[in-house]
């Protein structure tokens, strides 16, 4: 006996590649290598040995689910200053809650977001399509359709709910964003996170805005959802009604161990998202905590992690040029190459290169018309340092340029 809503998941993206590369013995003369998963490699900053150290007494404690005042403050404080909002107007203890990793959150968001029913029929749940494969699994076991919005080169990357029927958008309780887009590195506007958030109002749904890219960049910062918000209504302090947004340390700081990130919005919405975690969430060991907070307030090991995406994507430009439909992303570390067909190429650079991607149909689903975003496409995160990742990228572009 269990859940058979479990049915209708496909395994983890990562299980799916270890099965497509079961047959395959990598052949090539160079040390094998992940570039599958996006898990950064470069050192976490020193200052978290310290705190963690600091902060020790706080082992033989439980956490409150909704973290530290201190905690919450310097959420409050990054988000004010990253984004240029009206002071004051994001209050750390009214609208942020801490997050596991963001994962645990987003997963949630679903639980907190959908009713057993909208407007008498089952609510829908929207996507971008390709996804972050949390967001199928959140709707789907919280009893929603999952609905999957192409974001392919035609719409920039970018889900264009507006285009769906009213039908669907009446019955949508929860549309998941993520800018910078995984996989593509896609970064929606300002106008097009307002559209959005006009669209949720419209049909009352709750807009989640997956944000945990928003610190890699190559030129300009990303706008986010609440700088969205805030601009509507002209005075930095607008309405944030339906909005949650999710961000996490784990590509700010290269440090996915850690697992904390924060959720920050609608003030309705984060007092309900309490209640439900103070039953079933994951909440953040003080000490982790506390080194979450000094991570916050620090910007200067930020601005050299970014520094070091810039130059591997200053290489994978010179490597690639405009082959495989390659141009830097606006956001992300993630490379999305057209090779044709992604399965087969993620098998030949394995078996040759030692080079293991992700096809992008692990990170997809076939649309209506039977077409699939993903088809074309490899995933390659480019989270190890400079020289083993350009020392890969060469390999990697030898390979695709006999095989496509
Ligand atoms: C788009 C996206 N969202 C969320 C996450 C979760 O990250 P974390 O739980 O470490 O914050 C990831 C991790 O790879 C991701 O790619």
């Amino acid at each position: 006996m269990y859940n058979s809503r479990l049915d209708a998941l496909t395994d983890y993206p990562f299980q799916r590649l270890t099965a497509l590369l079961a047959d395959l013995k990598p052949s090539g003369k160079g040390e094998p290598i992940a570039m599958s998963i996006g898990e950064p490699q470069h050192p976490a900053p020193e200052l978290i040995h310290l705190e963690l150290a600091r902060q020790a007494f706080g082992w033989n404690k439980y956490p409150p689910t909704n973290g530290t005042m201190a905690y919450r403050s310097a959420v409050a404080h990054w988000l004010t200053k990253r984004y240029s909002l009206g002071y004051g107007w994001i209050d750390g203890d009214r609208n942020t809650l801490p997050v596991a990793g963001t994962r645990e959150g987003l997963f949630m968001a679903a639980m907190l977001a959908v009713p057993p029913e909208k407007n008498e029929q089952t609510p829908a749940v929207l996507m971008p399509n390709p996804f972050y494969q949390v967001y199928v699994g959140a709707a789907v076991m919280a009893g929603a359709d999952p609905v999957f919005v192409p974001a392919t080169r035609d719409s920039n990357f970018q889900p264009d709910f507006s285009t769906l029927d009213e039908g669907v958008l009446d019955r949508t309780a929860l549309a998941y964003i993520c800018s910078p887009a995984n996989p593509q590195g896609a970064v929606a506007t300002l106008e097009r996170l307002q559209d959005i958030i006009r669209l949720a109002r419209k049909h009352d749904f709750v807009v989640v805005g997956d944000e945990c890219y928003s610190e890699i960049y190559p030129n300009a910062p990303p706008p986010g959802l609440l700088e969205a918000c805030a601009a509507m209504d002209g005075d930095g302090k607008g309405d944030l009604s339906n909005v949650l947004v999710f961000n996490s340390l784990s590509k700010r700081s290269n440090v996915p161990g850690l697992r904390a990130g924060f959720v920050a919005g609608d003030e309705t919405l984060i007092a309900k998202f309490q209640t439900l975690r103070s039953h079933g969430g994951a909440v953040t060991p003080l000490p982790v905590m506390a080194a979450a907070a000094a991570l916050w307030n620090d910007e200067r090991h930020v601005e050299s992690n970014r520094a070091l995406y810039r130059q591997k994507f200053s290489d994978a430009a010179d490597i690639f040029g405009s082959r495989f439909g390659f141009s830097v992303p606006d956001g992300g570390f993630f490379l999305w190459l057209d090779v044709g067909d992604g399965r087969e190429a993620a098998r030949a650079l394995w078996q040759q290169g030692g080079i293991k991607v992700l096809p992008g149909t692990f990170l997809s689903r076939p649309g209506d018309d039977g077409t699939d975003p993903g088809d074309r496409y490899i995933r390659v995160a480019l989270v190890h340092d400079r020289v083993a990742t350009a020392n890969a990228l060469s390999r990697m572009f030898d390979i695709l340029s006999k095989e496509v």
